[in-house]
């Protein structure tokens, strides 16, 4: 039997389900189809900073409630180099409210919840997924659930299943350009119950390369160490991080409490874009059409930002038969999508040890860093960036 819905959603990461979100409160109906169990996806860790634009989507979708209780203000971070402290609070720089503090994999959970309390369909293990008739105007989703295969007709598909999923692979490599960038380390990341005051983010860099402190709550921690791009974190046992976090993050007058570390693990960095994010009635959003690499946390704020887009496009389609919005979905989605590839690279240039730097190099990033840390014009950029451009 052919099931049929208006949107198919292919992906229940934040982008995914924030689109089913969207789309409900207009009442648009979608069927989300995830490959992972929903264990799996509301335990995956991932970054967890909050634009005030995210902030307030999350709000005006009624999905915020537990993040407007539980999330920490943030307003500004220091940039430490050297061990040379300097603070930039961003949101009086840029003139905004603070961001948020609150981690992505919360944000699924809150998104998850509200789905299943409204009863729209999000199958979770949904194995085999594969999309057809892009260039009609009732395309087709196949999938197998349950040990059964099935069909689903629609009127649009939104592939929201982020880097390897299979939507953009769909795509003619024809009918799309992309652009990417590697980058020679990768983020050690550890997850750590430490107690913190301070709700400022530490981000810094020395002679052994970057480190992050960041945290969920509270309690917990999140710290993150530059090391090589193929790492094996075996290499790794805690007292080694501690000792590399310790002499990266170092400043007179400050010292890092340690706490049991709950886990571990390594994260690739990879920019990268696909255009146009729209091929027939086929749209990407989120990482399915553009990675950054994690320094500056802009992953899940550009997944909120597309969707948000999508989901105005999708309404002027669907319910007033408008095309205006939907055909300038990818070029107005790219103006941000750019902005913030060109962000999360100059920051992570910026803060990280390339090992294919000369001395010369390492001379120029130190004179960056000295400049965004004195002139009021490169602080504000920099503020202006972090919080991101208006929604
Ligand atoms: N069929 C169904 N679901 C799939 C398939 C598939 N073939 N392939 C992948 N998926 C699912 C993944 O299991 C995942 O749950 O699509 C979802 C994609 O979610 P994310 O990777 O979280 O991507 P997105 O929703 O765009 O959110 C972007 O996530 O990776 C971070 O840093 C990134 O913060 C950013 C955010
Ligand atoms: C995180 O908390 O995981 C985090 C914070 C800031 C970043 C990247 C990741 O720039």
């Amino acid at each position: 039997m052919v099931q049929t819905t208006q949107v198919a959603i292919i992906g229940a990461g934040p982008a995914g389900l924030m689109l089913g979100r969207l789309l409900e409160l207009q009442g648009i109906d979608s069927v989300i189809l995830e490959s992972r169990s929903r264990e799996y996806c509301e335990a995956r860790i991932r970054a967890g900073i909050l634009e005030p634009g995210t902030r307030r989507t999350l709000i005006e979708a009624g999905v915020g409630e537990r993040m407007a209780r539980e999330g920490i203000l943030h307003g500004g971070v220091h940039l430490r180099f050297y061990g040379e402290d300097h603070y930039i609070p961003v949101d009086e720089l840029a003139g905004t409210e603070p961001l948020t503090i609150y981690g992505q994999t919360e944000v699924v959970k809150d998104l998850i919840n509200a789905r299943i309390a409204g009863g729209a369909p999000l199958l979770f293990e949904a194995e085999d997924v594969t999309v057809h008739e892009l260039s009609s105007d009732a395309p087709l989703v196949r999938y197998s659930h349950g040990g059964q295969e099935h069909q689903l007709r629609c009127r649009v598909i939104a592939g929201c299943d982020g880097f390897h999923g299979v939507c953009r692979q769909s795509i003619p490599s024809e009918a799309q350009q992309t652009w990417q960038r590697e980058y020679p380390f990768a983020w050690l990341g550890i997850m750590a119950e430490i107690f913190t005051p301070e709700d400022e983010l530490i981000y810094a860099i020395n002679e052994r390369g970057f480190a992050l402190r960041s945290m969920r709550s509270r309690q917990l921690s999140r710290l993150y160490i530059q090391v090589e791009p193929d790492e094996d974190i075996a290499n790794w046992p805690d007292v080694r991080i501690w000792e590399e976090l310790h002499a990266r993050l170092a400043t007179p007058g400050w010292s890092l409490p340690e706490g049991p570390v709950i886990e571990k693990g390594i994260t690739p960095m990879r920019s990268f874009v696909a255009a146009p994010m729209r091929h027939g009635s086929l749209f990407l959003a989120g990482d399915a059409a553009h990675i950054v690499p994690p320094t500056g946390a802009k992953g899940l704020n550009l997944a909120i930002s597309d969707v948000s887009t999508l989901a105005r496009a999708l309404c002027a389609l669907l319910k007033d038969g408008d095309a205006t919005l939907s055909d300038s979905y990818s070029h107005d989605c790219l103006r941000r999508v750019w902005r913030a590839q060109h962000f999360s690279w100059w920051m992570t240039q910026m803060l990280h040890r390339d090992p294919n730097d000369d001395a010369y190099g390492r001379e120029l990033q130190r004179s960056q860093l000295q400049y965004v840390c004195s002139s009021p014009a490169a602080r504000r950029s920099l503020a202006e960036n972090y919080v991101g451009l208006e929604l």
